[in-house]
């Protein structure tokens, strides 16, 4: 897709101005548009500060990640960050690890390996739902950090997921199209299922399968 360079300059500005932007919900069609790879459309400054803004907008919703177009913006930057679980149960059968603040740029990611696990993960951009996904347990994340430096590192576990979450964002896929469908819930639900540590009695109450 084409993005005038100015126009994005612009809502950037609006943007900064805010101590958090609204998070876009799904049906806006800028969730599914896709996303231009960032190559210096702003400057330093201009940058820096939609990455606070983002970073901002992650922690307060709370969320463990954030894709520009989820503040509106078609632009292939996101933030991921997870102070990790509160109980070392789902620590551990999600392998979910503290994964510190970072600014993914342009990422992508490969499959490392067949092995996919299946957990509940919502999005901020769904508000108060959660479903299960199927995704690989490690990936080969590439890409540039906000400096420019080259991202080219393994990444596993959980925050496999969130990085193949936010990546998903930038190439206007949100976790809906690749759910369980049987495992969507909301409400109490969502709550009750999305805090147990795996899905193996959502998968039997609902009626699913697991990889
Ligand atoms: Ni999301």
């Amino acid at each position: 897709m084409s993005v005038d360079a100015s126009r994005l300059r612009d809502a950037v500005a609006r943007l900064v101005e805010l101590d958090v932007a609204p998070i876009v919900q799904a049906g806006d069609p800028v969730l599914r548009a896709g996303t231009v790879c960032y190559d210096g459309q702003l400057d330093d400054a201009e940058l820096a500060r939609l990455i606070d803004l983002m970073t901002r907008t992650m922690r307060a919703a709370p969320g463990v990640g954030l894709a520009a177009p989820q503040i509106g913006l078609p632009l292939a930057i996101a933030v991921v960050e997870d102070p990790g679980p509160e109980d070392d149960e789902t620590a551990q059968v999600r392998e979910r690890i503290a994964y510190p603040h970072r600014v993914l740029v342009n990422p992508r990611y490969t499959p490392v390996g067949d092995e996919k696990v299946a957990f509940y993960e919502g999005c901020l951009s769904v508000q108060g739902w959660a479903g299960v996904v199927a995704r690989a347990r490690t990936v080969h994340l590439e890409g540039l950090d906000e400096r420019g430096n080259a991202l080219d590192e393994e990444v596993t576990g959980w925050p496999a997921r969130i990085v193949q979450h936010e990546t998903d964002h930038l190439l206007g896929v949100l976790y809906l199209d690749k759910v369980e469908t049987r495992s969507l819930a909301t409400g109490t639900a969502a709550h009750r299922w999305a805090s147990e540590p795996h899905p193996l009695a959502a998968a039997r109450a609902l009626g699913f399968e697991l990889p």
